[in-house]
Parts: structure tokens; sequence; C-alpha cells
């Protein structure tokens, strides 16, 4: 069940693709890794609106898979800017119990970062409040193909029978296993594509496009999304009257 707050339903999971870093830095006249440092106060300020909102799950999309093919001097300012920000909020995660998990291929990050990671994975554990997932390394397409190939070796072995292969099962061999899909999914920037992020987990989600850039984005630009997302008639392939009468 999503959490009510004045008659409006808060989704349980918010997925939000982080665009727009670059460009924001572009409009200063500064280096594009200013913009991802200034994305992190986004993320500190959206983490914060959704726990007080009571959402249980935020996935941010934080590196994707395809995000290697950047400049090496970008995707090390990146990595660094991880492991500094790791280090710079980990006080506050644990004040406000918010318990950081990661998906993505987390083998294929470097050791120190992997090593960083695992560590504050670990150290907010038993923290009771918002799951804060950082998709790191992850693409959807990743995330598809680890799953299949799981479940063929298993069926290989025989450990699994194919009569047994459905969709509850696929989803429980993704790496967001047991997490709820995200009734709503926002992307900033302006840009409209999913660029392989939760492909599957996506599936009926409702999409919110602000042409803020990511830096810019605040609590007030959530409660915007949140609106949207209350004005939308989810429908699962039913029609309007059949939802009526429920
Ligand atoms: C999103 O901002 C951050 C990451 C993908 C890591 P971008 O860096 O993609 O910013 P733009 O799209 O170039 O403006
Ligand atoms: C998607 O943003 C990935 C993340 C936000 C981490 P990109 O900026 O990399 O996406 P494309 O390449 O424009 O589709
Ligand atoms: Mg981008």
């Amino acid at each position: 069940m999503s959490a009510r707050q004045d008659e409006r339903e808060i989704p349980q999971h918010i997925a939000v693709i982080m665009d727009g870093n670059g460009r924001w830095a572009k409009k200063q006249g500064a280096m594009r890794i200013f913009g991802h440092r200034r994305g992190v106060q986004a993320v500190r300020d959206i983490t914060e609106g959704c726990a007080e909102l009571g959402v249980a799950h935020l996935t941010l999309y934080a590196f994707s898979t395809e995000n290697w093919s950047r400049p090496k001097k970008e995707v090390d300012g990146l990595m660094s800017l991880l492991i500094k920000t790791i280090n710079s909020e980990l006080p506050t995660l644990m004040k406000n119990k918010v318990r950081l998990t990661a998906i993505g291929d987390l083998q294929g990050l470097s050791l120190g970062v992997h090593k960083k990671l695992l560590g504050a994975i670990d150290t907010t554990r038993e923290n009771k409040g918002l799951n804060l997932i950082l998709a790191l390394n992850y693409s959807g397409k990743w995330d598809l193909t680890q799953a299949f190939k799981a479940i063929c070796g298993e069926a290989i072995k025989g450990t699994l029978k194919l009569e047994a292969i459905d969709e509850g099962l696929v989803a429980d061999y993704l790496s967001t296993k047991g997490i709820p899909d995200p009734e709503l999914l926002i992307r900033t920037s302006g840009e409209m594509r999913i660029s392989n992020f939760l492909l599957w987990q996506s599936a009926y989600s409702e999409f919110f496009f602000t042409d803020v850039l990511w830096p810019d984005f605040r609590k007030k630009h959530l409660d915007l999304a949140i609106d949207s997302f209350n004005g939308r008639e989810r429908r699962f392939g039913k029609t309007s009257e059949q939802l009526d009468f429920q």
C-alpha cells in the first residue's frame, strides 16, 4: 500500500533519471564536473523530500553502463565524487534512518568505489527509513541479461523447471528483487527517453518529464511530479468505466 498525505497518493517507489548536469554547468560557463557536484545538492534535497513524504524506495540513476563511454576525465571525476559524497553524506543518512542500497554491475566498478559503497551499504543496513537505491554501472539490458543467464543456468542444472518460469520468477532474478516496481519515473532536463534504465520494472510506471536541469531540481519540483501522478488514471489495460465500479 502506498502512503497517503492530505488525500494525495504518495508512490511507494519513485525512480529518477537525474539528467542535465553537463548542460547546467555549460550555462554557467563551467566544466561539466561542476554540474555533477551541484547535482549532489539535488540528491540531498530529493532524498530528504522522499523521506519526509513517506516514500519507501527511491532509485536514482547515477551511472549507466553506457556512461563509461564518456571522456576518462569525466568518468574519473564522477567516481571520485561518488566516494566523496558517500563520505560526507553517511552521517546524514544515519541520522535520517536512510538505508543505502545499490543495483547494477557493482563488480565492474573500481575496487576503491566498490569497497566504499559496500561499506556504506553495510553501515546503513539496519536503518528502517527510506531505501535509497543507487543505480550504478546499471542498465536495464544488463539487468535482464544477468537474470536470463542465472535462470538458464538453473534450468540447465535441472534445479528449475521450464514450467516454473513466469513473470514473478523473472522479477525475482532482477537486481530489484523484493522491491515494488516504481509507480512514478521522473526524468529531468527535457529529454524524453528511458536511456536503458529500469526496462522491465517501468512497464507500468507513470512518466514525468520536466525541463528543469537536475542541479536545480528541488522538493517543490518533486511535489509537482507527485501532483501530476495523482492526476493520472492508472488503468492497467482496463477501461475507465471498469475503474469507476471498483
Ligand atoms: C546526468 O547529467 C549525470 C550523469 C549521466 C552521470 P549529464 O552529465 O548527462 O548532463 P547532460 O545531459 O550532459 O546535460
Ligand atoms: C542517463 O543519462 C544516465 C544517467 C542519468 C545516469 P545520460 O545523459 O547518460 O543519457 P543519454 O545518453 O542522453 O540517453
Ligand atoms: Mg545527460
